[in-house]
């Protein structure tokens, strides 16, 4: 069964559809600029363009980089505040004439990394950071999610997060990999003394550049490994959550 799946960035939004049986695409991705500034017509505008470019009429998921709950985003800390207390659901829905699912996109992509990627048939705690232009984070016990842990908003040092050791964060403070793998390396240890995981799997864009840092991160117990599904685990995952509603 093909699903269309949505991935809403803090830069870019891309879709694919995608064979959940497999989790391979049967279409190459397609990739848009986020609209900025990043309010919620806008962006259902450009979820509009990529569901016609595909022609697509059957099951969608998006994913989106806030807090949902029931199709209404409660946070959209990289986009514009207008999103806080939205029925985004509805607008997508209205926008684009075809009954969607929403969900977080770490929680999407952590789904995905859990069936086809980095945690397949894993057991125990399993924590998914994404490093993009925020830091999400989708926490699993034995294969159940918890959704919306928002782990990229802990205060570190006094910071967010996600302020610190973002993969937007190295870009816009030209941070050495060895500076940046430090802050993650800080911020892991954070989370392994609060939630204990035997697998952290390190996701986004920079999941394709884990040589460069994955020898560099020391300093927790737990295993660290890059995400399978790279940058496309979201676009995956929230074509599984519309198959699974
Ligand atoms: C948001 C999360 C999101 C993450 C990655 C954070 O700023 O609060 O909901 O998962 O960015 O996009």
């Amino acid at each position: 069964m093909d699903v269309l799946g949505i991935d809403i960035g803090g830069s870019g939004i891309k879709a694919a559809p995608v064979d959940v049986t497999t989790g391979a695409f049967s279409a190459p991705r397609v990739k848009v600029a986020t609209p900025r500034p990043a309010l919620p017509d806008p962006i259902a505008e450009a979820v509009k363009g990529l569901v016609d470019g595909y022609g697509w009429t059957g099951p969608t998921g998006i994913a989106f980089p806030g807090v949902v709950i029931g199709g209404v985003t409660y946070t959209a800390a990289n986009l514009d505040p207008a999103w806080i207390g939205l029925d985004a659901r509805a607008l997508f829905a209205k926008a684009t004439g075809l009954t969607v699912s929403l969900l977080n996109d770490a929680d999407a992509a952590g789904t995905a990394e859990m069936k086809f990627g980095a945690a397949a048939g894993q057991d125990g705690t399993v924590l998914l950071l994404t490093f993009g232009t925020g830091i999400g984070s989708a926490l699993f016990t034995d294969g159940v999610l918890v959704p919306n842990t928002e782990f990229g908003h802990i205060e570190i040092h006094g910071k967010d997060a996600e302020e610190r050791a973002s993969e937007r964060a190295r870009e816009l403070h030209d941070l050495s990999w060895g500076k940046w793998a430090g802050r993650v390396d800080d911020y892991l240890t954070h989370l392994e003394a609060l939630v204990s995981p035997s697998l952290f799997i390190i996701g986004g864009g920079i999941s394709r550049k884990s040589d460069k840092f994955l020898p560099l991160l020391t300093g927790v117990r737990a295993k660290i490994v890059p995400a399978a599904l790279h940058n496309d685990a979201g676009i995956v995952g929230a074509a599984m959550a519309a198959a699974a509603t």
